[in-house]
């Protein structure tokens, strides 16, 4: 055990204010989260604070397009991530977000100091402009057709078609995203960081140990590139911190989404008293941990370092990043009803099933993660399951049957015990490695070593012969006991599970070093399941419910950062799309399913034939605006059974931009026409 107590500050990636939450991001926050947990059951001071992303473009005119204010749009995501991120059990200490006064203020002063410090300068750029809007607009809010392959609209910053990157300049004949018209080039004063002033400190720190090796090769060929300044200025309209000693000029999102690292963790100080100051100085004995997605690597190990450099502040001890989370193999894909979001997952699944697979599957690189679902429910049922609570629903019965809940005085197999500790620095450096995969391996195999005990003792055999009592309530002791080494080491990852257990123990599950005294001449709680199976159809479920939803996440042109794909599906024929036979249809009857939260049922005349269908457009309609109402369908789809009955078609719907907007035909159209 390490007996240095070290005080440390855990951060994940603020979340931008205009999303909801899904899997992709709690793969991160689970990893953060651990780790958290993992150092605070070391006996480490152990704070959590992050923020929402409240800043930018984006979320401005998603405010717009929703009718109101950017503050309320904030306020609004702000309490929707956190209700999903105390269900999924993150152990944050604050969460904040970037638009917070301790930001605006931390902004101010690290922006003054780069200032003094000479780091900053002016020039004058000359940007697309958008004439009808009034406004600047960034990269990802110009389309025109890429200057290389010449596919049409593509994105100002790079082509999805053949990836080439390029300047807004270079399009073929630009429109702006916003109003569809053709922007004008204008001029504009910015004030820029000069990141090459860096260069050599960024080198050092980059040998610090700071980073994982691939990012220190990328980091190399970035240095070798050359540092260019970096544009930290947007001009209004903008939503976020107005640049000092400016009328009209505001700080870039990612100026002030890693300062808001700091600044949540500064409202956490003045709440907890702790000296802020001293844990923000260069050379502090405190840590600073980020934990990223690989994508934006840049930012925090180029910028925000260069950022804290330049103000005199400490830089951080770790940057972490891990890769992407694909589901079965690929991309989550809304289509595939893989884009999974966390509110969803909640509503059929225990938060720890999913927490359990990301710990079993991460390791200390940048390699993607697969969630794949089959393997998923067969690893959480056989480990979590059949392995770990098993033991303890084993030993509980003997031990309140015979002994009422009493167990032995001392352990019968003390060298067992111990081996189970020797073990413990092994799993204690993975998991401070971030090696979360190996450390589950080592933490099943004495599982299964535990198990192993009980079999070979078969106390369900000793019970039934006469004298043997003490012998079982021994056993049982033992097996309890390891359960409880077991579950203490999974605690990190499985925290509600570990919760039910430290009740049923009668101890709290926590420090890692409270192991050392083994639990005996104690009496247990009675048993109450741990955890249960992973019904397959629960994932069913979820994957229905998602493709059901096709809800907004994020508007195509919703992130400052580089494009990211639009998920197109595998390209197909005619033939194939001959195959779907989709026909008008008028809806006679709707009305929600009382069981599900997306789904309502619809009674769909198509001209003759009526047909029973479940459409996931709850969120979007009251039943009653729909009767009456024409739309589109698939009508050979074969019959799906549902929970809630069976479904006989699909009701043509768009999503994916801000809300959900099922397909009419123009007036005239007649139920079972055919659509083509
Ligand atoms: O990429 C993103 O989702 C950003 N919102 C992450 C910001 S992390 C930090 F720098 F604030
Ligand atoms: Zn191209």
């Amino acid at each position: 055990m390490n007996d240095t107590k070290r005080k440390i500050l855990v951060t994940a990636a603020l979340p931008y204010a205009n999303g909801s939450i899904h899997l992709g991001h709690m793969l991160e926050y689970v990893q953060t989260d651990i780790w958290a947990r993992f150092q605070r059951a070391q006996g480490h001071e152990t704070w959590f604070a992050w923020a929402d992303d409240a800043h930018g473009t984006p979320i401005m005119l998603s405010a717009q397009r929703q009718g109101i204010t950017p503050e309320q749009l904030i306020e609004r995501m702000n309490a929707e991530h956190q209700a999903d991120f105390r269900d999924f059990g993150l152990s944050y200490d604050n969460f904040s977000s970037t638009h917070s006064d301790a930001n605006r203020e931390l902004v101010g002063m690290i922006f003054e100091r780069l200032r003094d410090g000479g780091h900053v300068v002016e020039k004058t750029i000359s940007q697309f402009y958008d004439e009808r809007e009034g406004m600047f607009l960034p990269d990802r809010f110009i389309k025109g057709t890429c200057p290389k392959c010449k596919t049409p609209d593509q994105y100002g910053d790079s082509c999805e078609a053949c990836g080439s990157t390029y300047a807004p300049t270079d399009l073929i004949d630009p429109r702006s995203a916003v109003s569809g018209t053709s922007p004008v080039m204008r001029d504009s004063e910015h004030h820029f960081v000069r990141l090459e002033r860096f260069g050599d400190a960024l080198k050092a720190w980059t040998a610090s140990g700071a980073l994982q090796s691939e990012v220190r090769n990328k980091l190399q060929e970035w240095f070798t590139d050359g540092l260019r300044d970096w544009d930290v200025t947007r001009d209004a309209p903008y939503f976020g911190f107005r640049i000092p000693g400016t009328e009209d000029k505001y700080f870039y999102v990612w100026v002030d989404a890693p300062v808001g690292y700091m600044a949540s963790f500064r409202e956490l100080s003045e709440r907890e008293g702790l000296d802020f100051d001293a844990w923000w100085t260069p050379g502090t004995d405190t840590e600073l941990h980020h934990f990223i997605g690989k994508d934006i690597v840049y930012f925090h190990t180029l910028f925000w370092p260069a950022m804290l450099m330049g103000a005199g502040l400490r830089t951080p001890t770790g940057v972490h990043a891990h890769g992407f989370l694909t589901v079965d193999g690929t991309k989550m894909s809304k289509s595939r009803g893989t884009f999974i979001m966390a509110r969803t997952y909640l509503d059929h699944l225990d938060p720890d099933c999913l927490r359990y697979y990301f710990c079993a599957k991460l390791g200390p690189g940048l390699g993607d993660i697969d969630l794949n679902l089959e393997d998923f429910v067969a690893r959480v049922n056989a480990d979590l399951v059949g392995k770990v609570v098993n033991i303890a629903s084993r030993c509980a019965g003997f031990i309140h049957r015979g002994f009422d809940g009493e167990l032995a005085a001392e352990l019968p197999e003390p060298a067992l015990y111990a081996e189970f500790l020797a073990e413990r620095p092994a799993i204690a450096a993975d998991f401070e490695g971030r090696n979360y995969q190996s450390a589950i391996r080592r933490i099943m195999a004495l599982a299964d070593r535990a198990n192993r005990y009980i079999d070979e003792h078969k106390p369900w055999l000793m019970a039934k012969e006469k004298g043997r009592e003490a012998e079982v309530q021994a056993v049982c002791t033992q097996g309890i006991n390891l359960f409880r080494v077991l579950i203490t080491l999974l605690a990190p990852a499985i925290p509600f599970t570990a919760e039910k257990s430290a009740t049923f123990l009668g101890r709290e599950v926590r420090l890692w070093s409270d192991l050392d005294q083994p639990l005996v001449g104690a009496r247990l709680a009675p048993f109450q399941p741990l955890l249960h199976r992973i019904d397959p159809l629960k994932v069913d479920a979820i994957l229905e419910a998602s493709k059901a939803s096709l809800q907004a996440t994020e508007s195509p042109a919703a992130t400052d950062t580089p494009a990211r794909d639009l998920d197109l599906a595998e390209e197909i024929g005619i033939d194939d799309f001959t195959k779907v036979d989709l026909r008008v249809a008028r809806i006679v009857a709707a009305e929600a399913v009382p069981e599900a939260d997306k789904l309502l049922r619809l009674t769909l005349d198509l001209g003759g034939q009526t047909r029973n269908v479940f459409a996931g457009i709850k969120s979007a309609y009251d039943p009653e605006d729909l009767v009456g109402r024409l739309t589109v369908m698939v009508a050979n789809l074969k019959p799906r059974k549902m929970r809630f009955g069976v479904s006989e078609g699909m009701v043509l719907a768009a999503g994916g931009g801000q809300g959900l907007f099922i397909l009419s035909p123009d007036e005239g159209a007649e139920p079972g026409d055919r659509v083509s």
